[in-house]
């Protein structure tokens, strides 16, 4: 959206200089140029499930919906049935126990929420323990607030987990907030239990507030949920855990999630957030509220369409000689790619030549340079049909 008029005053602030657009934005927009060309994009980039919500979901928002009562402003805690419904889930499926009445702050998706997060806590100067690889909003959080964010790499050869004891104690002192993600996004590595205690251990001793961003804990292909931080002992003090029905319950579109924990922060953010927006819509709560409730066998089944697609996508790199982890859990790959190629240009040229977009690793972070990222969101056949061109591009024509 370029503006020529160049007497225009300068209306973009300091802080958002910082801060670049959305990578998927702009992809956004040169797949609708593609698309105008007649090109048909398969899109393997975006982290958006295909799949639909349970049918009693959609139902539920229709339902809501005819309710004349159901359209007015909600409360910013929304309603004690959606907090009840989320006390319910972490209990059935971590065995926590949360109190409804206060341990729940309604998101319009996590994305904002882990924005938010960071312009109620983070002053400049303030450090922020990021990840790298990363999901983008954690960095960008961190610079519009003002933060410096201090980059923990994630590397093959440890599994993708930090070095929590690598970080320097002058580091440690500044840091607020320190980001943890597993099943994690991009790389799709699980974390043991005992990385969730050496987290909450490091917290308390240099109190720091761990931000745990749940979002594929369900997403797990054996079917087991992995951990929640609030399942060591001791996390409610320093942790907070943001989870979302987007990955869970293919409900990406609808911008349905949580704030959980008893940290005061819960209090700090809900006063932020009550000067941002007006509640969650009341339909979409209750809708999420029948999510939370459907039984644990369709969410089994749903995860093993996401085996499959694993599987599929895995047998075409597996005479390729890669150094590439299995995921047990989440909806990604993470790809190495031949030497010589910078991340960028190779999915550019890719989109281009074969018409098949994948994610740069680089847009997780400096770590993912050498690194694509492949979502598994779509059917086996066309995943079938995007393999092929990709792996002839690869091995032929690149
Ligand atoms: C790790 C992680 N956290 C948070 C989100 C945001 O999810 P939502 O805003 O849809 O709840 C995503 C989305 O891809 C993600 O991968």
């Amino acid at each position: 959206m370029n503006n020529t008029n160049k007497n225009l005053k300068n209306y973009s602030s300091k802080r958002l200089e910082k801060a670049p657009a959305y990578f998927f934005s702009e992809l956004d927009q040169i797949i609708a140029k593609h698309r105008e060309e007649g090109k048909d994009i398969i899109r393997l980039d975006i982290g958006s499930p295909d799949l639909p919500p349970h049918p009693s979901v959609m139902e539920k928002l229709y339902r809501s919906s005819l309710d004349p009562s159901s359209h007015g402003y909600q409360s910013h805690l929304g309603t004690k049935a959606y907090r009840q419904a989320w006390a319910k889930m972490y209990k059935k499926v971590f065995d926590v126990s949360l109190d409804p009445k206060k341990s729940f702050i309604p998101l319009t998706g996590t994305k904002e929420g882990i924005f938010h997060l960071h312009q109620a806590c983070i002053d400049p100067g303030d450090v922020v323990l990021v990840p790298d690889p990363h999901y983008p909003t954690y960095l960008r959080g961190t610079q519009i607030a003002g933060g410096t964010p201090y980059f923990l790499p994630l590397r093959p050869e440890n599994n993708y987990l930090p070095d929590l004891d690598a970080i320097p104690a002058n580091i440690a002192s500044k840091a607020k907030i320190l980001w943890i993600n597993y099943p994690n996004n991009p790389t799709g590595a699980s974390a043991p239990y005992s990385f969730f205690e050496k987290a909450v251990e490091f917290a308390k001793r240099n109190n720091i507030l761990i931000c745990s961003d749940s979002a594929y804990t369900q997403v797990t292909f054996d079917n087991k949920p992995t951990t929640s931080i609030f399942q060591v002992p001791g996390a409610m003090e320093v942790a907070v855990e943001f989870n979302t029905l987007s990955k869970s319950h293919n409900m990406a579109g609808w911008r349905i999630g949580v704030l959980a924990g008893n940290h005061p922060i819960l209090d700090t953010f809900l006063s932020l957030k009550s000067n941002i927006d007006s509640g969650q819509f009341l339909p979409i709560m209750e809708a999420g509220i029948t999510a939370l409730n459907i039984e644990t066998k369709w969410i089994h089944e749903r995860n093993q369409v996401y085996k499959k697609r694993r599987d599929l996508v895995l047998s075409y790199f597996k005479d390729m000689n890669l150094q590439i982890q299995i995921p047990e859990a989440a909806i990604y790959l993470w790809i190495p790619i031949p030497s010589g190629w910078k991340s960028k240009d190779f999915t550019n040229e890719l989109l281009n030549k074969t018409a098949v977009s994948i994610a740069p690793g680089t847009i997780f972070g400096d770590q993912g340079e050498g690194f694509v990222r492949i979502t598994l969101n779509k059917p086996l056949a066309i995943l079938d049909q995007a393999m092929q061109k990709i792996i002839k591009w690869w091995e032929n024509d690149k």
